[in-house]
């Protein structure tokens, strides 16, 4: 029997005008701030939406978080969360947003240099200022959870925090402002879901027969509804699909008593870091490798998503656990999403570099039975060409 405690806190509005609904959700009488990224919330009409629903409150914005949300950039909007008294958060656009405003959360609130924020993973922090969101990119579940990624651009290092503080208020979620999506990204969404599933799935089994469930679930949702979000790119129950399953895949419920093996994140994020590709990009080429050094390790789990997800039973187990790999990676292909390093122009003198920041950063024992040491890691690295 699982031993576990699951505690979220999210409120989810969920589907056609969520918007409208969210002044409900905030105090009356708050001095908002509005957060969002390079400005597609304004030409899909997102933010006249969310103008709409706040009627009735003070709002100002902040606009130009970045994809990879910069410690420099989100520092100036603490300094305008200070100067105008803002009380209330709402952050609207994907991951990146999101994430950086429950950076601004916690900073805005700190006492001492807010990069200690990013030094350990439950960050050290007392108070936040209360955040709700409004997504608008269907990826990375950072609507329904206490995680967020920063980056500190000078330095080139890209971190992830967690605290229950910053766990959004509430999240309204209407899959149709995911329509105005590039297809690149609707792409790195179901890619990056995808890995968030496998990296609480594929690990050994501890008997959690709902988790696994759940996640092969999802898994095959995205399987199945993926490809029709660029086949049929106005189909919005399609999008509703993959909205649903992106915010279930990394809301903590898959994950609950369950081991996790979080080192395709933490490979990738030291690979935006220094080369800038998409966070997804990062994930569709370690995944794969990944799996394979680790296979041994992870072949109970293996030989399951081989039959369960991919309907694979015929044949040695060691074919059936290459053919779910390869599986798995031309399943991210057929989304265009590349899965090899020299897909983007980087060389193997990355390795080196790769590895040295991964020890930098402390990343030197991870992986569900923290054995991914930073050899494993360049073993990983050097099968991602
Ligand atoms: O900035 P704007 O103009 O809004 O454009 C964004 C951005 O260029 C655009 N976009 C978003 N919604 C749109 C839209 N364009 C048209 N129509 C819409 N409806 O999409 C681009 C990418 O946005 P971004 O927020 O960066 O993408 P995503 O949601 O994939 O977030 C990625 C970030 O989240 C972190 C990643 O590391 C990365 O920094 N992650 C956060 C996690 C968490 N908090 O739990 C977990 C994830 O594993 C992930 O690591
Ligand atoms: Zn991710």
């Amino acid at each position: 029997m699982l031993n576990f405690q699951f505690h979220n806190p999210v409120k989810i509005i969920f589907g056609k005008d969520a918007i409208s609904k969210i002044g409900q959700e905030i105090p009356a009488g708050s001095r908002i701030l509005i957060t969002y990224g390079g400005g597609s919330i304004k030409h899909n009409g997102v933010l006249d939406q969310v103008l709409a629903a706040l009627k009735e409150f003070e709002v100002h914005q902040f606009g130009g978080i970045e994809a990879n949300p910069t410690f420099e950039t989100l520092m100036q909007a603490v300094a305008q969360v200070k100067t105008q008294n803002i009380d209330f958060l709402l952050a609207v656009g994907g991951g990146s947003v999101i994430d950086g405003t429950k950076f601004i959360a916690a900073a805005a609130l700190f006492d001492g240099d807010p990069w200690t924020i990013m030094e350990q993973w439950g960050a050290p922090i007392k108070q936040a200022l209360p955040l709700g969101a409004v997504l608008t990119l269907a990826a990375t579940g950072s609507e329904m959870n206490s995680g967020g990624v920063i980056t500190r651009r000078e330095w080139k290092v890209k971190r992830p925090f967690s605290h229950p503080l910053v766990f959004p208020k509430f999240a309204a979620l209407d899959p149709a402002t995911t329509l105005s999506l590039p297809p690149r990204q609707v792409s790195n969404g179901i890619v990056d879901s995808f890995v968030h599933i496998t990296e609480q799935y594929l690990t050994y089994p501890v008997g959690g027969k709902v988790q696994d469930r759940l996640a092969e679930g999802l898994l095959l949702t995205l399987i199945e509804e993926g490809p029709k979000a660029l086949t049929q790119p106005d189909d919005v129950d399609v999008r509703a699909d993959l909205m649903w399953t992106s915010t279930l895949a990394l809301n903590g419920l898959i994950g609950a008593g369950v081991p996790g093996d979080w080192s395709t994140h933490m490979i990738g994020h030291e690979i935006t870091a220094a080369y800038g590709l998409d966070h997804a990009q990062t994930l569709a080429i370690v995944l794969p490798a990944l799996l394979t050094v680790k296979k041994q390790d992870k072949r109970e789990k293996l030989l399951q998503y081989a039959e369960r997800v991919w309907g694979l039973r015929e044949g040695s187990e060691e074919e059936r656990i290459d053919r779910a790999i390869a599986a798995t990676r031309s399943f991210f292909e057929s989304l265009q999403v590349k899965t090899r390093l020299a897909d983007y122009g980087i060389g193997a003198e990355s390795v080196d570099h790769l590895v040295a920041q991964l020890i930098k950063n402390g990343m030197v024992k991870l992986g569900e039975r923290r054995d991914v040491t930073p050899e494993v890691s360049r073993q990983v690295l050097q099968l991602c060409f």
